[in-house]
């Protein structure tokens, strides 16, 4: 305020000093000098404030901003601490079985042929004839390998089951019935009649045995058999198919 005050005191002072040869030529043929122009008021009081202006028209949306362009790669962080062990998961569904094996090697042939072998040839040495009705003793062995003929008691038993063929050949100098029997039971009767001085009468028989099963001869009385040189008696039996 202070500085408009003087700015228009200065204003009016070269006013009253620039038009005042003019106004000399003009004034001074007919009036007096004018006096001096009378000092400027003072400015008014401001204004009161205006009312508000009308709300102004939208502004132009603004364009969204895009995205800015992918940065680096960032260096990989240092490895964390390892993690404490989990509990144990359920067991897994069996695999598929893996293919067959190479064959293995062959077995052990001798056990099985031991395991199923039974045989046995005895043969009666001796002049003398059996007890007549009674159970006959083949005392000599010619092959009874695995000894299930027993010359002490005159029977073969039974150690492995299966089927068995039994045979006999005796030597007679009277007549003679040769009995076999299976077990106490009677299996074959076969009697010769003498007709020359010296016979030869045979007999044989497939049995099926079961362990512990007893297979003998034995005479009725018909007991003319004899075991001498050239007259032999012999009673063989064999394992056929073991069962
Ligand atoms: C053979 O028979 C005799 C007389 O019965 C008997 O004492 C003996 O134990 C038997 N031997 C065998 C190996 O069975």
């Amino acid at each position: 305020m202070g500085f408009r005050t003087q700015n228009t005191l200065g204003l009016t002072l070269l006013l009253l000093l620039l038009p005042l040869p003019l106004r000399g030529q003009t004034s001074m043929s007919c009036y007096g000098i004018p006096g001096m122009p009378g000092l400027p008021g003072a400015p008014g009081k401001d204004g009161h404030d205006g009312l508000q202006g009308p709300k102004g028209e939208p502004g132009i949306p603004a364009i969204p901003g895009t995205q800015g362009p992918k940065g680096q790669k960032g260096e990989p962080g240092t490895p964390g601490h390892p993690g404490k062990n989990g509990p144990i998961g359920a067991s897994g569904i069996p695999g598929i079985p893996g293919i067959p094996g190479p064959p293995g090697e062959p077995g052990e042939e001798g056990r099985y042929k031991q395991k199923h072998q039974s045989v046995f040839t005895v043969t009666r040495q001796t002049i003398q004839y059996p007890t007549p009705n009674n159970l006959v003793k083949f005392n000599t062995v010619i092959t009874n390998p695995q000894g299930h003929y027993n010359t002490s008691s005159g029977k073969f038993t039974c150690k492995v089951p299966g089927l068995y063929y039994f045979v006999y050949h005796t030597s007679q100098t009277s007549n003679l019935c040769v009995l076999l029997y299976h077990s106490g039971v009677r299996v074959t009767t076969f009697c010769e009649h003498m007709a020359n001085t010296n016979q030869v009468s045979s007999g044989g028989v497939l049995l099926r045995l079961q362990v512990n099963d007893e297979v003998w001869l034995a005479v009725n009385d018909y007991n003319g058999m004899v075991g001498t040189e050239g007259s032999d008696s012999v009673f063989s039996g064999f394992l056929l198919f073991p069962d």
